[in-house]
């Protein structure tokens, strides 16, 4: 029995395979390669020894699921494929609901179709909107998202869960992840942010290898204790380690599951310059520039419920995702293209 990963040439996925494939899971992968490299399937078996699936399809693609479905046996579903930019989202409305709504339905009525009923979807933390106290724990009621890409999480949400509610041979795990940084540690695998990325670490990390001149800090009078925006970042391995972990609550007959995963702890945006400086010995030049919209002062886990329930807990400190963020970036300046 396999594990479907859609979205697994993506960041988050491509890891995510590396560790299903170290825990001795047969992985199938479906991806459209909009946001991502075939490249990093060659990094996947380079790192583990072992082979597996690829097939180039587009969850919007109905026959093409057919056809994963009817050729594999798939056991169960982690669901990454997505579009993910929020600025975008906020452009392209129609493009974020088509892609990631109308293809996840399409998704999940194939895997109805063909009996498979355990999925693990990547949400984000992003639901809880401006949430009124932190930490923030599964319980924290959803908030009001300031973007198209942060409503179809909250949408795809609730539309498993009414799934799961009518159906309770439904096994689904939605998964809340913090801000997920770093790279494997053989610096082989990482995140490939096309054109300037929009997230911090990204940002750090192309600041540091000279591609962009200095970095923009967005708000220094938050209310937070240096004024920056505080954000719980969280190893890339260490969320791929969740999805392993989570597997095995799936196969446990879980019904709906709801998780949390971050480390529970926060670190402003200046902290993040400073741990990145001590861990790498470049230094960022910044400036302090206007807040972004959409931004919220602080945001992190209580992550203990991940913890007592799937025995998860991050292992990687911010000094490591410091190192490892760099190290990818470094040996590979223009990520996976060339
Ligand atoms: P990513 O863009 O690297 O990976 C997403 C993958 O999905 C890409 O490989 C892309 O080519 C593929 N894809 C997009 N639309 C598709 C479609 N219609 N059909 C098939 N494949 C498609 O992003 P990531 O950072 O690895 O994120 C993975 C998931 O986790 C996404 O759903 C994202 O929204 C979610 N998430 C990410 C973060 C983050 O900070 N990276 C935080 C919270 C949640
Ligand atoms: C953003 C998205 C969120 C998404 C998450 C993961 C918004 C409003 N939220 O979260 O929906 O799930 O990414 O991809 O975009 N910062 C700077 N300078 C920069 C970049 C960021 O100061 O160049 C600051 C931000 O203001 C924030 C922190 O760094 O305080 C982290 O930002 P970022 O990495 O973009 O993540 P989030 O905003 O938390």
């Amino acid at each position: 029995m396999a594990i479907l990963v859609t979205g697994g040439a993506g960041f988050i996925g491509s890891h995510t395979c590396v560790e299903l494939l170290n825990a001795g899971y047969e992985v199938v992968v479906l991806d459209n390669l909009s946001n991502a490299s075939e490249i990093s399937l060659d990094r996947i078996k380079e790192l583990t020894g072992k082979d597996l699936k690829f097939y180039k399809t587009d969850i919007r693609d109905r026959e093409g699921l057919e056809k994963i479905f009817t050729s594999e046996s798939i056991d169960s579903v982690i669901h990454f494929a997505g579009l993910k930019a929020v600025g975008e989202s906020v452009e392209k409305p129609w493009e974020y609901y088509e892609n990631n709504i109308s293809g996840s339905l399409i998704l999940f009525d194939v895997m109805r179709k063909h009996g498979v009923k355990n999925i693990i979807f990547s949400s984000s933390s992003t639901v809880y909107g401006t949430p009124e106290e932190v930490p923030v724990t599964e319980q924290t009621p959803k908030g009001t998202c300031t973007n198209p890409y942060g409503w179809t999480k909250w949408m795809l949400e609730q539309i498993l869960s009414d799934m799961q509610k009518a159906d309770n041979e439904w096994n689904v795990i939605l998964l809340r992840y913090f801000n997920p940084i770093g790279a494997h540690k053989s610096g082989r695998m990482g995140e490939d942010p096309n054109g300037i990325p929009n997230n911090l670490m990204p940002y750090i990390t192309q600041v540091a290898v000279g591609k962009l001149p200095r970095l923009g800090v967005f708000g220094d009078d938050y209310d937070t204790p240096d004024g920056t925006g505080v954000r719980d970042y969280i190893h890339v391995v260490d969320l791929a380690d969740g999805h392993v972990k989570a597997l095995s609550q799936i196969k446990k007959n879980c019904g709906l599951k709801i998780y949390n995963l971050g480390t529970g702890k926060g670190y402003s945006v200046l902290e993040i310059v400073k741990n990145f400086e001590e861990a790498t010995g470049v230094n960022i030049p910044y400036d302090i520039k206007p807040r972004r919209a959409g931004d919220i002062a602080a945001n992190y886990a209580d992550a203990s419920l991940a913890k007592e329930e799937l025995g998860w807990e991050a292992k990687y400190g911010i000094k490591e995702m410091c190192e490892d963020s760099w190290r990818w970036q470094k040996n590979n300046p223009n990520g996976y293209s060339e």
